[in-house]
């Protein structure tokens, strides 16, 4: 990126050196002349309700920060969930020429082949909502300091940190009168509705919402953990099932993600149970219709996955690289607790 903003630096002092002597060359653009970049964004699944949300607020975005003299081209790509798929948007992106890509990975273990091809293409990269990380297999490890992105200065990672949405949604539990243990057994019992486990806010927001309870000296018990991968009707399915196998043991209901938690409030209509009395059910994004539900108490919590800060962060942040400004590695939005 940076060579690319250079070259561009280059030529516009190379122009404005001969404007001295003479005016017309071909490629000399009149000052006034309307500059608009064009940005490639791939987002990971346009059938996503979160991703929904925050493409739409990049759009918008971009447009308010249009002027006069800048304009920003944008492509919105559905990589439809399928790795291979995303991988030929790239390509098409990089034969575009685009000026900055925002990528919404499909698999983050497919990183590294997107990032090195698009560095060399000389185009900045913002990764966004998946976030890369190399496992250190040898000690089991996550290593949260990506080499694709601490290596690469054109390359930075714009997303909020899932442990603070897990633990947020274990605190809202251990904030209740009854710590969540309904049936005064001294035992939370709960079911965990996992995303797609290749992601870190899937792993993160399944371990860190049962550690907050423990760690506030909770006793859980898991009953039932199934992957529902983001979707509503996972989540209904999951949670009818686990209902009808475990019944009234059931005392909470955790979901990684508001869709799936929507999907699970169905099943435990269905089951004519009742959230807030006999069920706690809990979700991280806050849709619409969740902080609704939370606000009628038809929901126990929600966690705000702030798209709006993290949609506007990432344009700024994508702005910031076609201005040739230096990146930093990492940029974090905060996530916040929703309760009644
Ligand atoms: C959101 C999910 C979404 C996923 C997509 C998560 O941060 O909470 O709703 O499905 O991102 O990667």
């Amino acid at each position: 990126m940076k060579k690319k903003v250079f070259s561009v630096l280059l030529a516009a002092a190379m122009l404005a050196g001969c404007s001295n002597g003479g005016a017309s060359t071909p490629s000399a653009a009149p000052a006034d002349e309307v500059k608009t970049y064009k940005v490639g964004v791939s987002i990971y699944d346009f059938n996503d309700n979160f991703m929904t949300l925050y493409r739409n607020e990049i759009e918008a975005y971009f447009k308010t920060l249009e002027t006069d003299d800048v304009k920003y081209e944008i492509t919105m790509s559905d990589g439809k969930n399928d790795m291979g798929e995303q991988s030929n948007q790239v390509d098409n992106f990089i034969t575009q020429g685009m000026d900055v890509i925002i990528l919404n990975l499909v698999q983050t273990s497919s990183a590294d082949a997107l990032i090195d091809k698009i560095v060399a293409a000389d185009i900045p990269l913002v990764l966004i909502n998946r976030e890369p990380l190399a496992y250190d297999e040898n000690n089991n490890t996550i290593d949260e300091a990506y080499e694709g992105i601490i290596n690469n200065p054109t390359v930075c990672y714009v997303g909020a940190d899932a442990r603070q949405s897990g633990t947020f949604q274990g605190e809202i539990v251990a904030e209740l009168p009854d710590h969540g243990d309904i049936n005064g057994d001294g035992k939370v019992s709960y079911i965990m509705i996992e995303g797609d486990p290749e992601n870190i806010d899937a792993q993160y927001r399944t371990e860190f919402s049962i550690k907050a309870l423990t760690d506030a000296g909770i006793e859980v018990e898991c009953l039932d953990d199934q992957i529902g991968n983001w979707k509503q009707e996972n989540g209904q399915t999951i949670t009818a099932n686990a209902l009808s196998q475990f019944g009234d043991k059931v005392e909470v209901v955790f979901c990684n993600n508001d869709a799936m938690a929507l999907g699970a409030y169905a099943a435990i209509e269905a089951a004519g149970r009742k959230v807030g009395e006999d069920i706690y059910l809990l979700g991280v994004d806050a849709l619409e219709e969740c902080v609704q539900k939370v606000n009628e108490g038809t929901m126990t919590g929600t966690v705000l996955n702030d798209h709006i800060g993290q949609s506007h962060t990432a344009v700024d942040v994508a702005i910031k690289a076609l201005n040739g400004e230096p990146l930093d590695n990492y940029y974090w939005v905060d996530y916040v607790k929703v309760t009644k």
